[in-house]
């Protein structure tokens, strides 16, 4: 079987009415300081190697949460899908980050997002999610796609009300219980694995 090839497959830019998402470049060295500043704000000491994230970390990270053939209609990405959010147009400011990541073949690929402290609580974190799951779910055609926080996390729990989500149940990262939402119809969680890390995979090129 021939060995597929990483392609262009997701829109490079995303736009919302104040927004402009734009697919993060691993070779651009602003995307990357951006990325890691903001891994360091909202994981700090998280990082694998000392605790303090670093462009390769991130860019582990994004290879090993990729989203896999069976996602992306039998093709493979050369891009994670991970956008920066952008304000105005995409020389904007960046703001935030928005991500589909796959971790697990048993928990669907899951949403996620985070915007920097002093841009929250003005819809911006609600306006990027709804773009970029209208995008998946609309535009690019996956079915499947959920939501997981910390029961304690009232923001994206109201994002996910906002999504129009519903409740999916439960996974477990490490021995932290998540909570799940899904899209209407989709199958509940039932305490899945759920590594943060995904599958660990980086590509050999
Ligand atoms: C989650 C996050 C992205 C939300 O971003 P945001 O731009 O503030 O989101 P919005 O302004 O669209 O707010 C969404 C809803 O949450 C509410 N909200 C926002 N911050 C809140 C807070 N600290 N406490 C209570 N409600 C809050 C908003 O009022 C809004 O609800 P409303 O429409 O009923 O008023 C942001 O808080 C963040 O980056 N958090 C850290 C990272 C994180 O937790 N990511 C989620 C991991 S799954």
């Amino acid at each position: 079987m021939a060995t597929l090839q990483p392609e262009d497959l997701f829109a490079p830019v995303l736009r919302t009415e104040r927004l402009t998402l734009t697919l993060f470049n691993m070779n651009d060295k602003d995307d990357n300081d951006f990325m890691t500043m903001m891994f360091n704000a909202e994981l700090p000491g998280a990082g694998p190697t000392d605790g303090n994230w670093t462009d390769k970390d991130i860019r582990r990270l994004s290879y090993s949460v990729m989203l896999k053939p069976s996602d992306a209609h039998g093709r493979i990405s050369k891009d994670p899908a991970v956008y920066i959010a952008r304000l105005g147009d995409a020389t904007g400011s960046p703001i935030g980050v928005l991500n589909l990541c796959r971790r697990t073949p048993n928990v669907p690929v899951d949403i996620g997002y985070m915007f920097k402290p002093e841009y929250r609580k003005n819809g911006y974190g609600t306006e990027g999610a709804t773009r970029l799951l209208q995008y998946f779910t609309e535009e690019f055609g996956i079915k499947e796609i959920c939501l997981v926080t910390d029961d304690s996390n009232i923001p994206s729990k109201r994002i996910a009300e906002k999504l129009n989500l519903v409740d999916g149940g439960y996974v477990m990262m490490g021995s932290n219980k998540c909570v799940v939402f899904v899209l209407p119809g989709m199958k509940k969680l039932e305490g899945q694995d759920f590594p943060f890390w995904g599958d660990g995979e980086e590509p050999s090129a």
